[in-house]
């Protein structure tokens, strides 16, 4: 069986690259769902919706455990599916399949809030993200739970998603937004020494976003080796679920949309020549 990675469309690249790096030996699809990003802006209800059918969609792809590499599926779908529609699965799988066969879901949130702590000075935490997550409260509400101390300033920013999704990430019409969201930030809290990209896109903005922060002491938290080693650390606990993944060292792609064009985009940053599906959820 393979290790699904979801997002919603070319963001989660920055994860299955950092994972594949990490556990080059395991089996993997990853699945964009171009055709309906961005996620970022639409609401709860759809979000799950779209989410859930990703999530089956890739049960049936023979995954065994899931990560939604994007933080707004994260904040928005991840409780619903973990609390409510894993254990219904679960109950019609244990009728047919061995009890090993149990599948999982794992977020992207919690194993970024974990690592924040250790990297502040200042205890004053900045989070970017797309509208959706900065409107769920998910990471205050986490922050909080591991560290009540830490002053959490979050900011949306909503052209982000769409400005790599359209491909102009790289071009100079980028730098403004890229600015804007960052000073809006910035002045709310000076203080800041901890910036969180809370949106498994935005590391491909990361020139950028450096240039913009040049000089200034602040660290930049990016989700992928963070996930990357979360995620080793729990094969390493669950040998169950270690046991029903097979080892090829293969990665298929899979889209919404056009196959062509995400094959284009998507080999930008990776540094292989991939096989692209189109699929419909
Ligand atoms: N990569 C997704 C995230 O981490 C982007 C969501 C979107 O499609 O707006 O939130």
């Amino acid at each position: 069986m393979r290790i699904g990675i979801f997002d919603s469309g070319y963001g989660g690249l920055t994860i299955l690259d950092s994972i594949r790096k990490r556990l080059p030996g395991y089996d993997y699809v990853y699945l964009g769902d171009n055709a309906r990003a961005p996620y970022g802006t639409r609401s709860f209800e759809v979000i799950y919706r779209y989410t859930w059918q990703a999530v089956r969609y890739l049960f049936e792809q023979d995954c065994a455990l899931i990560i939604l590499a994007c933080n707004t599926a994260s904040a928005k779908a991840l409780r619903t599916i973990q609390q409510h529609d894993l254990p219904e699965v679960w109950a019609r799988d244990n009728g047919q399949m061995r009890t090993q066969d149990l599948r999982r879901v794992l977020g992207v949130i919690r194993p970024t809030v974990e690592s924040v702590p250790a990297q502040t000075s200042s205890g004053h935490v900045g989070i970017l993200g797309t509208p959706g997550t900065i409107s769920s409260d998910s990471y205050p509400i986490e922050l909080h739970k591991v560290c009540p101390d830490l002053t959490v300033v979050q900011q949306a920013c909503p052209m982000w998603v769409p400005l790599i999704e359209s491909g102009e990430h790289r071009n100079d019409g980028a730098d403004w937004f890229v600015a804007k969201y960052l000073n809006e930030l910035l002045a709310r809290d000076p203080q800041i020494d901890t910036i969180v990209l809370g949106c498994t896109h935005y590391p491909l903005l990361l020139p950028k976003i450096q240039r913009q922060l040049a000089g200034l002491p602040i660290r930049l938290v990016c989700q992928g080796d963070i996930v990357a080693d979360r995620l080793a650390d729990y094969l390493q606990r669950h040998a169950d679920l270690r046991g029903v993944l097979s080892q090829g060292g293969q990665c298929r792609y899979l889209t919404t949309e056009d196959a062509d064009k995400f094959r284009q985009s998507a080999s930008v940053f990776l540094s292989e020549l991939i096989d692209v599906t189109r699929v419909e959820l």
